[in-house]
C-alpha cells in the first residue's frame, strides 16, 4: 500500500500521455506552441505501462489518462487495453476535450475504458471558439453524444470565467441535466501559462448564479473527490463544484500524477517533481519504486492556491492534465 508523509493512502494515479493539445484554451496554454518537447523525451506506452503496473501492484485501484489532449496520441485504445487487461476491475477513466471522440469513443470503450470527463465551457459556438481559439463546439457536442451512445459514463467539466461564459452556467447545467450527465464547475486555477487577463468566478459566485434559477441544497463530498456536491431540490439532480482555493479536499487527497516526460508530481500546484524517466527507460523497477516512495515522503499538506494570495503556479495544466 502507498502511504504519504501525512498518512494519506495513495490509490489514484493520473497519467498524462502527452502535453500537446489541439485547443489553446485561455486558462491553460493560449500561447503554445513555443517548442513542444521532442518526441524522444516522451515515455513510450510500454514505459508508462511499467510504472502503471508498479503502481497497481502497490495498491493503486484508480487510473485516469490525461494530457494535454490524450486522444492526440496514436493508438491510445491499445494503451487502454494494456491497462484494462492487466487488472480487470481497475477504475479506468480519461479526461479529454472531446474533439476527437466522435471517431474514437467506440474503440476506447471496447478497449476497457469505463468513464470519461469532457470539458465544455460554452454552448455558444463563438464563445467556445473564443476560449479554445478554434471552432470546436459541434465536434465536442457530437463527441459527448457518441460517448453516451457507446455506453461510456460521462462527467462534464466547466471552468467559469468572468465576463466570458459566466452567463451560461445555468444553460450548461441544464444541458447536462437533460442528458443525465453530472457536471462539475471548476474554479479557474491561476497559473503562469494562462492568458494574463483571465479571471475566474469564485465558487460562491457560481452557486449564486445557479440559485437564481433553482433552489439547491448541500450534499457533501464523496470520498476523496475534490468536488463538493449540491442537489437541485425540485428534481434531485446532483452537480459538483471544485474549489481548489479552499484546501478542504487536500486532507483526503489520494492522487499522484505522472507526466508524459516522466515527472512524478506530488500535487497539482506543487512545483517539486522527481524525474522517473531514466529509471523507466532502463527498466529499473526498484529505482522507480524508490523514486515513487521519495515523492510520497515529500507531499505537501495542501495546495497553495488561495483567494488572498493569487500566486501563480508554474505547474502547466497541459502537463498535468488538470
Ligand atoms: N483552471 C481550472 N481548470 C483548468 N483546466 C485546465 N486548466 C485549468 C485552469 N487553469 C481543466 C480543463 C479540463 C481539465 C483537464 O482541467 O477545463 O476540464
Ligand atoms: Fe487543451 Fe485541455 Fe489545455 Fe484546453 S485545457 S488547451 S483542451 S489541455
Amino acid at each position: 500500500m502507498l502511504i504519504d508523509n501525512y498518512g494519506r493512502i495513495i490509490n489514484y494515479l493520473r497519467v498524462s500521455v502527452t502535453s500537446r493539445c489541439n485547443f489553446r484554451c485561455k486558462y491553460c496554454m493560449p500561447d503554445k506552441p513555443f517548442s513542444w518537447t521532442p518526441i524522444e523525451n516522451i515515455l513510450s506506452f510500454e514505459e508508462l505501462f511499467l510504472f502503471i503496473k508498479l503502481a497497481i501492484d502497490e495498491g493503486v485501484t484508480k487510473i485516469r489518462i490525461t494530457g494535454g489532449e490524450p486522444l492526440l496520441r496514436n493508438d491510445l485504445d491499445k494503451f487502454i487495453y494494456m491497462i484494462s487487461s492487466y487488472k480487470k476491475d481497475i477504475d479506468l477513466s480519461l479526461t479529454t476535450n472531446g474533439y476527437l471522440l466522435p471517431h474514437l469513443a467506440k474503440d476506447l470503450k471496447q478497449a476497457g475504458l469505463n468513464r470519461i470527463n469532457i470539458s465544455l465551457d460554452s454552448l455558444n459556438p463563438k464563445t467556445a471558439q473564443y476560449i479554445a481559439n478554434k471552432d470546436i463546439l459541434q465536434n465536442v457536442l457530437d463527441g459527448i453524444e457518441k460517448a453516451l451512445s457507446v455506453g461510456l459514463k460521462i462527467k462534464i467539466n466547466t471552468v467559469a470565467l468572468k465576463g466570458i461564459n459566466e452567463h451560461e452556467m445555468v444553460d450548461i447545467l441544464n444541458y447536462c441535466k437533460d442528458r443525465g450527465i453530472e457536471i462539475r464547475f471548476i474554479e479557474y486555477m491561476e497559473n503562469s501559462f494562462a492568458h494574463s487577463e483571465v479571471k475566474g468566478l469564485l465558487g460562491k459566485e457560481i452557486l449564486e448564479l445557479i440559485k437564481k434559477e433553482y433552489s439547491i441544497k448541500k450534499v457533501g463530498r464523496e470520498g476523496s473527490s475534490p468536488a463538493f456536491k449540491y442537489e437541485i431540490e425540485d428534481d434531485g439532480y446532483v452537480f459538483g463544484l471544485i474549489d481548489p482555493h479552499k484546501h478542504d479536499f487536500c486532507e483526503s487527497c489520494n492522487r499522484i500524477r505522472l507526466s508524459a516526460e516522466g515527472h512524478l508530481i506530488p500535487c497539482l500546484y506543487f512545483d517539486e517533481a522527481l524525474n522517473i524517466k531514466d529509471a523507466l527507460k532502463n527498466r529499473d523497477i526498484q529505482r522507480a519504486l524508490d523514486i515513487l516512495k521519495s515523492v510520497l515522503n515529500n507531499r505537501p499538506k495542501e495546495n497553495k492556491w488561495s483567494h488572498d494570495n493569487l500566486d501563480l503556479s508554474n505547474r502547466a495544466f497541459f502537463e498535468t492534465g488538470g
